[in-house]
């Protein structure tokens, strides 16, 4: 697509990753339409004050199940960033109307109305939820993007976690069936956990994960695999596959696979004081999923200690980590 500059629109412009592409976009001169919930709320002043905001940033009102208002943000655009869904910080009452339906009819609501204003390419932020869970992949084999979640898996299983990922892989598969059956050009990108500095005022929920191995939170962990992703990469990632021509499909944004308890140990040595997990629960081999993909594109990442430094320090010069 190599288009340069141009009209886009940000879904959900409010949240961390969101917030850090909106940035993005102005910074390269984009005009951005962006869809908030409330304009009017305090919570996304931030984007107002962001670099050529003044000028290039218009916000619309718009809901995910409310078809006319993300109509309205997206004509007009050539590009459609499709970011907002539910990511819930612990479990919800009602998972299929509070998590499926937003994420899955809100993801349809948003290509139909690029179908009809004529955007010429949309980008799906998805999840390595949408990957990884799959039992029947081999541990061995790197996750790559033939890997798709087990739904029948998930949903068998009580982990409240799984909701999510039954909504993010159904929403990710309708909008690729969805390009397949009406010729819209339609990317799909699956970040692994986002970590990194955050430019909206409230708290995310993985950011809060994050924060919660310091807090003490977790006496105890599953020593598992968390794979972690810097929120400035993701926005780059975001952008690249938008503008290169011969992306197509999914691309997974995964780069630094980390056991928690090494991951506890670098954070421990860095910075003491903090009430860490003190004990932990070996789990079976896991596959590690694989951005090579993406890679092959010319996306480029940040180290993990980058993105560890960078989140700690404005985490602690926002008060939101406080030491024991
Ligand atoms: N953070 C991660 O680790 C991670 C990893 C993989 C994928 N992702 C994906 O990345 C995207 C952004 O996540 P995030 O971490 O930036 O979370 P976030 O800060 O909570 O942002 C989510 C955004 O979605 C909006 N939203 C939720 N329900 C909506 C609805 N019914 N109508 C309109 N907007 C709605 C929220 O708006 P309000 O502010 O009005 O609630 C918020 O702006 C999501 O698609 C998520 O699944 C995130």
């Amino acid at each position: 697509m190599e288009q340069g500059e141009g009209r886009v629109c940000v879904t959900g412009a409010g949240g961390f990753v969101a917030s850090w592409l909106v940035k993005l976009l102005l910074s390269k001169g984009y005009m951005v339409h962006g869809t908030v919930r409330n304009p009017d709320d305090e919570k996304n002043n931030h984007l107002k004050s962001l670099e050529k905001a003044q000028e290039n940033l218009q916000l619309f009102k718009a809901d995910l199940l409310d078809y006319d208002s993300l109509y309205a943000a997206i004509e007009g655009c050539s590009g459609v960033f499709h970011v907002a869904s539910p990511v819930p910080p612990s479990s919800v009452a009602n998972p299929e109307t509070e998590l499926l339906e937003p994420a899955v009819r809100g993801t349809l609501n948003v290509l139909k109305a690029c179908s009809e204003t004529g955007v010429e390419r949309v980008v799906v932020v998805s999840s390595t939820g949408a990957v990884t869970l799959n039992p029947n992949w081999p541990p061995n084999k790197p996750m790559d993007e033939d890997c798709w979640t087990d739904i029948d898996y998930c949903r068998k299983s009580k982990v409240w976690l799984n909701w999510y990922c039954i909504a993010k892989t159904t929403a990710e598969r309708e909008a690729l069936k969805y390009a397949e059956n009406t010729g819209l050009d339609v990317v799909t990108v699956c970040p692994s956990y986002v970590f990194g500095p955050l430019l909206q005022p409230t708290m995310n929920s993985s950011t809060q994960v994050f924060i919660d191995l310091f807090n003490g939170r977790f006496e105890t962990v599953e020593n598992s695999i968390w794979t972690i992703v810097d929120v400035r990469d993701v926005a780059e990632a975001l952008l690249l596959v938008y503008k290169k021509k011969e992306a197509s499909g999914r691309y997974i944004c995964a780069p630094h696979p980390v056991q928690i308890h090494s991951l506890v140990e670098k954070l421990k040595s860095k910075y003491p004081g903090y009430n860490y997990p003190k004990s932990y629960i070996e789990v079976d081999p896991e596959a590690k999923p694989s951005s090579e993909k993406l890679k092959r594109l010319g996306w480029e990442c940040r180290s993990l200690e980058e993105t560890i430094v960078d989140s700690v320090e404005y985490y602690q010069e926002a008060g939101i980590l406080i030491k024991d």
